[in-house]
């Protein structure tokens, strides 16, 4: 099979990222991570790039200033899909156009519910049975563009956001990799 060239952008622990690795191992995985973008430069997900020896930048400041060079570096590479995994920062409108249909995000519930930030905090305050994790493409509106799947994980009574962020983890590094195996129909 030839693999497509895929970067991940993170800003913070990359599980995802680590996850979607591990996946991208398998000679029948349809994409290769050619390419990790931090705009933080206390993020621990780099050192996954670093141990698999994958090249990876960490761009701080201004967003402007992260989207120029990531073009740059998108371009140079040829890169084909990029994966946003716990990155937290808003793309513009000009990027997304650079990048059009191209762009896939994981979110921790079940959309459209609880788009933004706080997710579990909000599920935990709702009357919800079951919350989960969704993998979409990315448009102009948060958390809004075409949902590619979702995977459900049950609330618990008494059950803590803590616990409830670590057991949607689990699905989401399920999740993701399934999404990218669904969108080059390989699943
Ligand atoms: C993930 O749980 C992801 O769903 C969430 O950030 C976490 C990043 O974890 N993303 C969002 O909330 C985006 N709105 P990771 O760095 O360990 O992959």
């Amino acid at each position: 099979m030839v693999k497509k060239n895929a970067c991940v952008f993170i800003s913070g622990t990359g599980s995802n990222l680590k996850s979607i690795i591990h996946s991208s191992r398998d000679p029948n995985f349809p994409v290769r991570i050619n390419l990790v973008l931090c705009n933080n430069k206390k993020a621990l997900g780099v050192n996954h790039a670093k141990k698999f020896g994958i090249p990876f930048r960490i761009i701080n400041g201004r967003m402007n200033k992260f989207e120029q060079l990531a073009l740059k570096e998108l371009a140079e590479r040829k890169i084909k899909l990029v994966c946003l995994a716990g990155f937290m920062r808003i793309l513009s409108r000009n990027f997304l156009r650079r990048f059009n249909g191209k762009i896939i995000n994981i979110h921790p519930s079940l959309l459209p519910k609880y788009k933004g930030l706080n997710t579990h905090k909000r599920v935990l305050k709702s009357k919800d049975r079951f919350t989960g994790c969704t993998v979409h493409y990315v448009n102009e509106k948060l958390d809004n563009g075409r949902i590619i799947l979702k995977k459900r994980v049950e609330i618990k009574s008494q059950e803590i956001e803590t616990i409830l962020k670590k057991r949607v983890q689990i699905e989401e590094h399920k999740a993701y990799s399934m999404a990218i195996r669904k969108i080059y129909n390989t699943s």
